[in-house]
């Protein structure tokens, strides 16, 4: 029995998908805690590329059973959608699909808002997916939000669905072209999903438990990543949930005793979508270099993902925050062809303690490595690498404080070195 986190270190987009696809071939149960549909989590099996939003990445191995948390914000539509799409490509999920009855429901009204939002915020805008998920999360701790449980009472339903309106009717008005969604529309359309939903619906913390006491493995599918967490990532560039750690024992009710391993996903380079600091980004024709080779574009909104060095400064913050145990490096087959490569471990410029808030003046420092100058991809032995590329990743795992236990050469599940476990 085991029961292990898969948390992304970065600003997400690390390749958690397939790191999560490779650990879930042996567990009962795979788990979202937090998010919404603003993760893709790409999955590539032989010639077939799946890319998971909302539904755990477990869906993909046919006995694994998955359970979408009571920190997960839901966008029905969005789900079912999904669901659907998935069906046509022969994934079953019928009776093994679960869904936490206290998780938060996406409104219409988020997603306007989250347009609304970035709009007023001029140059200061986040660059969000325009999921609707800062909106949903800010009316949970609002206490108006929605709750999957609350769909089944019509009254109740109106009554919160009002309070909602009325908080926002003023900022979504301000959206030249888009008419206030009426609130009896929007609740007939929510209870058209409320009865196709009940089949999936549980406590998830009692379930969890029951499973745990059964001796069933669970694996916990951390969504974006730690960079992007709401109290430890560069706020206020950041999304609107625990993206760390601790996002599985609020968004499921499990204690921390029950977490084992954490493996924790950096990508041997780094990325980020939407705006905010990135000391080590590389613009210029070495970024477009970096994001041609790695085909950096947005799983979920296609966007061209920014490109520079592995900050090893943060991935130490990150890997200390989330306790990893067990360290997973994708990507590496994207610096197969540089000379030189370079990791970031020190910044210049910065005064008091390390504030991610206010890394903009951070000038990265950096060590220089060789490169290995030859194709990664067909090597599943470690220690047959060229040595260059061990050099390489022991820094990474020195750097991160961890054991180096997956490395990932390429987007499919043989492309791929396990290290000790
Ligand atoms: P996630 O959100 O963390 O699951 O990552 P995404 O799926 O958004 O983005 C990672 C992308 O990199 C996907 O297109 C994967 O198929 C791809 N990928 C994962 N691992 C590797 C790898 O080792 N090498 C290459 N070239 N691509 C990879
Ligand atoms: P996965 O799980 C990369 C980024 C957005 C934006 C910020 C806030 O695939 O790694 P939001 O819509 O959440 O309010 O946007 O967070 N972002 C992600 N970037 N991967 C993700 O998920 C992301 N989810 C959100 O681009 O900068
Ligand atoms: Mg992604």
């Amino acid at each position: 029995m085991s029961s292990n986190v898969v948390i992304g270190l970065q600003w997400g987009d690390e390749g958690k998908g397939k790191i999560v696809d490779l650990l879930s071939d042996d567990v009962d149960l795979a788990v979202r805690c937090q998010g919404g549909a603003n993760a893709g989590h790409t999955v590539e099996i032989g010639a077939h590329k799946y890319v998971l939003h909302l539904v755990p990445t477990g869906i993909l191995r046919p006995d694994v059973r998955c359970l979408i948390g009571n920190g997960v914000v839901v966008d029905l539509p969005g789900l079912f959608h999904e669901l659907t799409e998935l069906y046509k490509r022969a994934i079953r999920w019928e009776g093994r699909l679960f869904l936490a009855v206290s998780a938060h429901v996406v409104l219409p009204y988020h997603r306007l808002l989250d347009q609304a939002d970035e709009h007023a915020r001029k140059e200061e805008k986040i660059g969000t997916t325009l999921r609707g998920i800062g909106p949903a999360y800010a009316d949970k701790v609002g206490r108006r939000g929605v709750r999957i449980g609350d769909l089944y009472d019509p009254q109740a339903l109106r009554t919160r669905l009002a309070l909602v309106a009325l908080a926002h009717r003023a900022k979504i008005e301000c959206l030249s072209d888009v008419k206030m969604p009426d609130v009896d529309a929007v609740a007939r359309e929510l209870e058209e999903y409320a009865d196709r939903i009940r089949p999936f619906l549980v406590n998830a913390a009692e379930f969890l438990h029951d499973e745990t006491t059964a001796g069933k493995s669970i694996l916990y599918e951390g969504a974006q990543g730690t960079l992007l967490d709401v109290d430890f990532g560069t706020y206020p560039y950041v999304t609107s949930s625990t993206t760390t750690v601790g996002g599985v024992m609020t968004g499921l009710g499990v204690p921390p005793r029950a977490v084992g391993d954490v493996f924790g996903v950096t990508k041997a380079y780094c990325t980020r979508v939407g705006n905010g600091p990135f000391p080590t980004e590389l613009t210029g024709e070495f970024g477009e270099r970096l994001r041609a080779q790695g085909n950096e574009y947005g799983a979920t909104t296609g966007r061209p993902r920014r490109c520079g060095w592995l900050d090893g400064v943060l991935l130490k913050h990150s890997c200390r925050i989330n306790g990893v145990t067990h360290l997973a490096v994708t990507k590496l087959d994207v610096l197969d062809d540089l000379s030189t490569i370079k990791i970031c471990t020190r910044y210049d410029g910065l005064c008091g303690p390390l504030d991610l808030a206010h890394l903009a003046s951070a000038r990265p420092v950096y060590e220089e490595w060789p490169g290995w100058q030859e194709p990664t991809s067909d090597f599943t032995d470690f220690g047959r690498l060229p040595a260059a590329c061990r050099n390489y990743l022991e820094r990474l795992a020195d750097l991160a404080e961890a054991n180096l236990a997956i490395i990932s050469t390429g987007p499919r599940r043989d492309q791929t070195i396990r290290i000790g476990h």
